[in-house]
């Protein structure tokens, strides 16, 4: 037997961290515990994130799981979520993982919510076979998990171990012979620059790319553009992620008090017993899918859109009715396990103990992103990447609920491993994790730029375009000039909830004449936050669109209403995973 000589390892080196949600704080704070220097950079304050409005919770299997439950289960219920299309390996990592990082957040001081025995209070979730969602604050998990890390954080900072850097947003990472070597930033309107022996991108997400969307004003899809304009590989970018149940009057009211952040119910609501009703008080879900409002995500969206087109009213509404839930469980309850969306729907004139809840699809979550193996590697060397803005294969072609936060811990520490054994990291090949439709390129060649092929099917009796919360459906076309609103309506009304190879081919066209003028593929030269965004909103709307059009078929999120038949054979994964009890991969 060896012994490692730690004298004899190198200096673990500088990391840089950009972004602070609970890939980028979380991945800080391992990275300065094992001895690193660390510098964390966020585009605006440190609880700016999708992280800080996470609801339902993180999903884990515990040492002590709800009766029943079991990792292998975890592990089914995410792949047949993600429409067998996930890495499974990833999966399995994710799932066997989970507990570790759930204690590493217990370290750094979340404290999950307890039942009425002491222990951990598990919620249940859409598609989950067990309850195994760890909640903090009933509703308010995102909020409660960015507090303890970003006291952690700044507990750091006072010590001298994390170097912070906020309101910088990162507009392109720097080269050295093929190697990401720092970072350029924007402060205080000004070009600044910092080096290092890597990056780490935890930048999230882009739900701004849609008119609705769950997304604060931060998720522009910056990391993306990053990492693709420095030669990274990304994929499975056509599988956006649409959240069913996001309030509808609640815009109006936020809009009106200046806050106009949507207000998301989350899934743990249905997974409380709520039901979905159209207009006439019909319960719609149980004629699409036989687990009806506890149907995977995906599924659940395209229901009510494909419900409302039914309707002839695509742009309309359903409502969300929780009332029998207090039914169930008794006058109270409601309050007690919901108190933020208890407070907020009473702020939008709802009391939801004995109101419906109007509610409609909104952009949520996007699955691709930059390809990364199972630790953090990209395909450029010395870039890595963590949590939404990275595609491990983890969540396929559809997210099963709360795996997000679980990712963005899991592939975090993953990735500052790696870092730590060998700084600087390694390349990996193209495409080795993701094991979905990759595109690689030579830095400097433009999405738009390269050959693909026009639709050929004419569409005949195809639903009109679902926008769920405005009159979206004309959308604008390559005669209109670019604004942000103007994207977001395109890709909205085609490139949404449902989609075409004819309404695909147009967005590609409007999207290729803005990108003639704002030639996003650039650096912009501007000194202002806004414009930086927009270019890159704009090449993530390509790289999107170009995806969605590249795959003929429905799969998961991506939804197809002229291939409307899902092309992939569903593996049975229960069987796979879950029959013998021999099968779980952990001993539970
Ligand atoms: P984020 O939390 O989005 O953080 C990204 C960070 O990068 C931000 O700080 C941002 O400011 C910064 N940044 C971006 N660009 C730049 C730049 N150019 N320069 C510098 N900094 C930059 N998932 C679950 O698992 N469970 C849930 O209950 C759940 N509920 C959700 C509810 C809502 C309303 C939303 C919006 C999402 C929810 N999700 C949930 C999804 C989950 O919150 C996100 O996928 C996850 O938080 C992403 O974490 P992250 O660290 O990768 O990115
Ligand atoms: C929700 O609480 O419904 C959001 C959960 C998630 O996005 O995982």
């Amino acid at each position: 037997m060896t012994t490692e000589n730690p004298a004899a390892r190198p200096a673990p080196g500088r990391l840089i961290v950009v972004g602070s949600g609970i890939a980028g704080l979380y991945s800080a704070l391992l990275a300065a515990e094992s001895g690193a220097e660390v510098v964390l950079l966020t585009k605006g304050a440190l609880a700016d994130s999708n992280t800080y409005y996470a609801q339902g919770g993180i999903s884990a299997v515990l040492d002590e799981p709800a009766p029943g439950d079991t990792v292998a289960a975890h592990i089914a219920d995410t792949l047949r979520a993600g429409a067998g299309h996930c890495n499974e390996e990833a999966v399995r990592i994710l799932c066997t993982e989970a507990r570790w990082d759930i204690a590493g957040l217990e370290r750094f001081g979340v404290r999950f919510d307890l039942d009425d025995d002491g222990g951990p209070a598990l919620g249940l979730e859409a598609a989950h076979s067990a309850p195994r969602i760890l909640h903090t604050g009933g509703d308010a998990t995102g909020a409660g998990v960015a507090a303890a890390l970003i006291a952690s954080v700044l507990d750091f900072q006072a010590q001298g171990r994390i170097t912070m850097f906020g309101n910088a947003q990162v507009t392109s990472l720097a080269h050295d012979d093929g190697h990401v070597v720092g970072v350029e930033f924007l402060q205080g309107g000004l070009p600044q620059s910092l080096r290092g022996d890597a990056v780490l991108l935890a930048t999230g997400g882009a739900g701004q790319l849609f008119a609705q969307t769950t997304n604060p004003s931060v998720a522009t899809a910056d990391g993306l553009a990053l990492a693709w304009r420095a030669g990274a590989a990304v994929a499975d970018l056509e599988f956006f992620q649409f959240h069913p149940t996001c309030m509808v009057s609640h815009r109006s009211a936020a809009a009106a008090s200046g806050d106009a952040h949507p207000l998301l119910i989350s899934e743990a609501v249905r997974g409380e017993g709520a039901l979905l009703v159209d207009a006439n008080g019909y319960r719609f879900m149980p004629g699409y899918h036989p687990d009806a409002e506890l149907a995977p995500r995906d599924v659940v969206s395209r229901s009510i859109a494909l419900h409302l087109a039914s309707l002839g009213d695509p742009n309309g509404q359903v409502y969300l009715d929780a009332t029998v839930i207090e039914q169930l469980r008794g006058g109270g309850f409601l309050d007690k396990r919901f108190p933020t969306l208890s407070r907020h729907t009473r702020q939008a004139g709802l009391d939801w103990t004995k109101d419906l809840v109007p509610v409609a699809p909104a952009a949520h979550y996007w699955m691709g992103g930059v390809v990364t193996d199972l630790h953090g590697r990209t395909t450029v060397p010395g870039l890595y990447a963590a949590g939404e803005v990275a595609c491990t294969g983890v969540q396929g072609a559809n997210r099963l609920a709360s795996n997000s936060l679980l990712e963005g811990l899991v592939f975090g520490r993953r990735a500052v491993e790696a870092f730590l054994g060998t700084p600087g990291g390694l390349p990996l090949r193209a495409n080795s994790a993701a094991g979905g439709l990759a595109f690689t390129h030579a830095a400097g060649t433009p999405p738009g730029g390269q050959d693909v092929p026009v639709a050929s099917t004419a569409l005949s009796g195809t639903p009109a375009p679902l926008g769920a919360m405005e009159d979206l459906s004309a959308g604008p076309g390559a005669r209109d000039g670019f604004s942000r609103a103007a994207l977001q309506r395109l890709m909205t009304a085609k490139a949404g909830v449902l989609r075409s190879g004819v309404l695909l081919a147009e967005a590609e066209a409007a999207l290729e004449a803005w990108a003639e003028e704002l030639l996003p593929m650039d650096v912009p030269g501007s000194l202002e936050v806004r414009v930086h965004e927009d270019a890159n909103l704009l090449l993530a709307a390509q790289l999107l669109v170009r995806a969605a059009r590249e795959r003929p078929g429905s799969l998961g999120a991506h939804y197809r209403s002229d291939t409307a038949t899902q092309a992939a054979a569903v593996v049975d994964f229960d069987k796979r995973y879950t029959m013998s009890p021999k099968a779980s991969l952990v001993h539970d």
